[in-house]
């Protein structure tokens, strides 16, 4: 087991809007981590469309994420529901992680999964389509605690500032859970 002092997360995003209250999610989450947490957002709009001919001589787009994700000690997976899914983006960034065959960067990486929307049920489709690939790649995937986030249209300032403090203690518990829950696997 690696003693770390501080544990590497890469953040990713499942929307790629500038007002994206996914993203603000996340920038709020990289303020209020714990010090034992290093997060790290790495960007996934940028990824060509997986395409199983370009592995072959792969973009250096899906090199560099492949090699960040592999360098993690964990993952925390943010995204919308787009459909009752989750983002066409977030798909694409596991599909680019799980190949080529036998490559895979996402097996056996710990992983957990929040969902956002400005619906009332709180992306719950998304958060489990996520989780059912997330699976499927052998990443281990937090069980609980489960969050999903709805009505999320007024919850940060146009500085994107959060304004609601039951969702900020909310953030503080979810992260004592996944910091004790990581310990299982990265001292
Ligand atoms: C293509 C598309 C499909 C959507 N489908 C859903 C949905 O199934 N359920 C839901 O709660 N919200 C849905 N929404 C609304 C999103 O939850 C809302 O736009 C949210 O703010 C998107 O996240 P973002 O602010 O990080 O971009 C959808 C939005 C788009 C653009």
């Amino acid at each position: 087991m690696d003693i770390k002092e501080r544990k590497s997360i890469a953040l990713l995003v499942g929307s790629l809007r500038k007002e994206s209250l996914n993203r603000k999610l996340a920038v709020v989450m990289g303020e209020l981590a714990p010090d034992s947490l290093d997060l790290e957002l790495v960007e996934i709009g940028n990824l060509p469309l997986y395409n199983e001919d370009l592995d072959q001589d792969p973009p250096g787009e899906w090199t560099e994420f492949r090699k960040k994700i592999a360098q993690a000690d964990a993952i925390l997976l943010i995204t919308p529901e787009y459909n009752r899914s989750t983002s066409a983006a977030m798909k694409n960034a596991i599909d680019v992680g799980s190949r080529p065959y036998m490559k895979n960067v996402w097996s056996n990486k710990p992983a957990a999964v929040i969902s956002l929307s400005q619906g009332a049920i709180g992306g719950f489709g998304a958060n489990h389509h996520l989780r059912q690939s997330l699976v499927c790649v052998n990443a281990l995937v937090m069980a609980q605690p489960e969050m999903y986030i709805g009505a999320a249209g007024n919850m940060f300032d146009e500085n994107g500032k959060l304004t609601d403090s039951k969702m900020e203690e909310l953030i503080h518990k979810f992260f004592r859970s996944f910091n004790r829950w990581l310990s299982n696997f990265i001292e």
